[in-house]
């Protein structure tokens, strides 16, 4: 424990604290998001620790080793923050908790197999809290989570030991993460926060936390379920938006409409704004908050359609893909049976290090279902064994022993390619899922292509 505790609901204190640089901070789960907001906290003065079950990662952390590479600006932070000894990582969860006056939770909301919202580990570091929690504490949650889960199910489950009473002697509010994957830092030093506590003075109080910290915008909410649906209402507006535009995409490509033109002229109105159709909608957030809200829904007896609509159309759209290499392939006489595939980029979107929930997985599994071979070259990935494949280490001799290519991802290097590498393919097949490249130099490069939405 410190040596005198600080009261987390009493301005003073924390303001004296934080002046003084005594404020103890720990963010349980240092991933994706958390590890670079403990970074944070350490470089502002904090002295931060961090918790984490994956005890390669705790290894690799206090070795000096920066798990984050495709998060520009970080790795030199890490570097002064371990040097200075602001910031170190643990597995230890019960020696680290007593000790702080402030827990984060950055803890993974995943969901099922049936796409039913999994809470397991803020349910569980909420009993293990309950237990272990000093007096006087505040816990922030930075996860995603339903609006109404703090005031539902966390305080409960804080309180189950019976020795903590909130608004007595432990204290509780949320400030949603909202950075994107690849841009950590920038989006903090940018994106305006929202901040929701059980209180309007604990709202006060995680603002001046996080105001020492990140010199953005706090945006004040009324509670703590307030800000949760602002989160994702933001996040659920985009798979909706993208499930729009690539279901018009889908009636464009028959109308002999480009997408592309039409969004590039639709952008001029002031009012209008962009999203771009593709081969699916994955990663850690939009599919599942679309289906987290779809769960308030459930719980609450009101009706989503218009998302559960969006996520049919997203979840269709690897099977589009699908069918437009199927239609290449017939163009040429070819089957796709027993034909090679490269696939250009698996990560769920451009220039980022992450497969989680990729469109790129069901669209490899559903081609081999065809009896295609598959190779996989992503500049993020290089030479992994991912779904079973060993991707490439470069593209030298690639294209040249393969029939068709297939754009899954939109990473930038795709985008600096010459037209003719794909000329080189023994088909000339070309299947771009990202607007990238254009029908007309793919016509005047003699290419079968398919482009998602690109009617011509
Ligand atoms: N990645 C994103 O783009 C993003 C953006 C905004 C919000 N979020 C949200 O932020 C939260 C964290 O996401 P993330 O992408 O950083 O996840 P992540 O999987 O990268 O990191 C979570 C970390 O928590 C650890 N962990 C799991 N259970 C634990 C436990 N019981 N005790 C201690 N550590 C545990 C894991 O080992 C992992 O290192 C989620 O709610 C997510 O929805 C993510």
């Amino acid at each position: 424990m410190s040596d005198s505790r600080i009261n987390m609901n009493n301005v003073e204190d924390v303001s004296n604290s934080l002046n003084s640089k005594t404020l103890k901070v720990c963010v349980v789960g240092i991933g994706r998001i958390g590890l670079p907001t403990a970074l944070s906290f350490a470089k502002s003065g904090l002295e931060t620790i961090g918790v984490d079950i994956n005890e390669n990662l705790v290894q690799n952390i206090n070795n000096g080793k920066f798990p984050l590479k495709d998060e520009p600006g970080y790795d030199k932070i890490f570097d002064e923050v371990i040097k200075n000894k602001k910031f170190s990582a643990t597995t230890d969860i019960e020696n680290a908790v007593p000790k702080s006056d402030v827990i984060l939770l950055s803890l993974p909301t995943p969901m099922d197999e049936n796409n039913v919202p999994d809470y397991s580990a803020l349910r569980n570091v909420a009993m293990k809290l309950s237990e272990i929690l000093s007096p006087n504490s505040l816990v922030i949650v930075e996860s995603t989570i339903e609006p109404g889960f703090i005031e539902d199910d966390m305080i409960s489950l804080i309180s189950t030991s019976g020795r903590l009473k909130i608004n007595e002697n432990f204290f509780i509010g949320v400030c949603p993460e909202n950075a994107n994957p690849g841009e950590i830092l920038h989006d903090f030093t940018n994106l305006p926060r929202l901040v929701g506590g059980i209180n309007e003075n604990i709202t006060k109080i995680i603002k001046s936390i996080y105001n020492f910290v990140f010199l953005v915008e706090l945006v004040e909410m009324p509670n703590c379920k307030t800000a949760n649906a602002v989160k994702l209402t933001t996040n659920v507006f985009r798979d909706i938006n993208i499930a729009f535009i690539s279901e018009l995409s889908l009636m464009f490509e028959k109308l002999g409409i480009d997408t592309n033109v039409v969004l590039e002229a639709a952008k001029k109105k002031y009012n209008f704004q962009v999203h771009y159709p593709g081969s699916g909608v994955g990663g850690p957030c939009l599919p599942i908050n679309s289906y987290q809200f779809l769960n308030t829904a459930k719980r609450t007896g009101s009706n989503l359609s218009i998302i559960e609509s969006g996520r049919k159309i997203n979840e269709h759209m690897p099977e589009h893909v699908i069918k437009l290499t199927l239609d290449a392939f017939e163009e040429c006489n070819k089957s796709i049976q027993g034909s090679t595939i490269l696939i250009l980029g698996i990560s769920y979107k451009p220039n980022v290090k992450d497969i989680q929930l990729t469109p790129a997985e069901i669209i490899i599994k559903k081609l081999q279902e065809l009896g295609a071979h598959i190779r996989i070259y992503d500049p993020y990935f290089k030479t992994n064994d991912v779904f079973g494949i060993k991707s490439e280490e470069n593209l030298d001799d690639v294209f040249t022993n393969v029939n068709a290519t297939i754009i899954v991802t939109g990473h930038d290097e795709f985008k600096k390619y010459e037209i003719s590498k794909f000329s080189q393919t023994i088909d000339k097949i070309l299947i771009d899922t990202r607007g990238i490249i254009e029908p007309t130099s793919a016509k005047d490069a003699n290419l079968v292509f398919r482009g998602l939405g690109r009617g011509q």
